[in-house]
């Protein structure tokens, strides 16, 4: 039997979208059908209301009973890399086991994905990719051969990352930026939408503009992003 799935933080719809697609394409290959039993939410209002008819059951105290009736979670967080890790940490504290949110346009038989990630739909994963633990890729974004992602990093949609790019943990590129072949861009950097980057970027970083320049040096807020760590 498939894990049913609890997830973290409803807001954008498209996750529904995604669920529904994912459902689909199980039906279609006659599979078991992923369940979602609903959501959690840090804010305690939220707590007994609904997302698209679905539970917001509460917060991280929700965790262990859900753990029990084998839910799995992902974190839906995705404004804030920092946010994203903090709520999988919150999750794995409490007990909780992460899961992986995939669209089924996404390939996966060519790369490594890691437990907690969330990919959207139509994201090229070429051969021998790794997506980190508790990673996001939306819409439409490239990741090409042997890119790393690092743990709780985000990718906005459109974003092309060339080949052998590494991201370190929590690392936020924002929509339709260009990452050039072989760059590293440092734990916790932000690259800004439509950006360009041609060289290395330190960590902390946030860079903007074709070419890519540090537009000034952010924290490190955490020394990794990796919620199993
Ligand atoms: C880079 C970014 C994080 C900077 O945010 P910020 O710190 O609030 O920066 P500000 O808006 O104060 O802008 C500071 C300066 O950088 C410039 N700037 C900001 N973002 C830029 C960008 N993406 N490209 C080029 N210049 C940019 C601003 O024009 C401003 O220039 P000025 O001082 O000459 O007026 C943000 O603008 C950005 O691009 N975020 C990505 C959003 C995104 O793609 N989200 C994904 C949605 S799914």
């Amino acid at each position: 039997m498939k894990a049913p799935l609890v997830l973290y933080g409803p807001k954008n719809p498209e996750t529904m979208r995604v669920i529904a697609a994912i459902q689909d394409a199980e039906r279609a290959r006659g599979e078991a059908v992923t369940e979602l039993l609903g959501f959690l939410h840090s804010d305690p209002a939220r707590c007994g209301t609904s997302f698209h008819d679905l539970p917001i059951f509460g917060g991280y105290e929700k965790v262990a009973e859900l753990a029990e009736r084998g839910a799995e979670f992902v974190s839906l967080v995705t404004g804030s890399t920092v946010g994203r890790y903090e709520t999988a940490r919150g999750i794995v504290e409490a007990g909780g086991t992460l899961g992986r949110l995939l669209h089924p346009t996404v390939d996966t038989r060519w790369s490594t994905i890691e437990p907690g990630a969330y990919v959207q739909e139509g994201v090229l994963v070429q051969a021998e990719a790794h997506l980190g633990v508790n990673c996001s890729i939306h819409m439409g974004a490239l990741i090409a051969h042997e890119v790393k992602v690092g743990c709780s990093a985000f990718v906005a949609h459109g974003v092309s990352l060339s080949g052998e790019v590494t991201l370190g943990d929590g690392v936020f590129i924002g929509t339709n930026a260009s990452i050039l072949p072989r760059v590293t861009i440092g734990n916790w950097a932000t690259i800004g939408a439509g950006a360009v980057v041609t060289k290395d970027v330190p960590a902390g970083a946030v860079v903007v503009g074709s070419p890519g320049r540090i537009l000034r040096q952010g924290a490190i807020p955490h020394p990794h992003g990796n919620p199993l760590a």
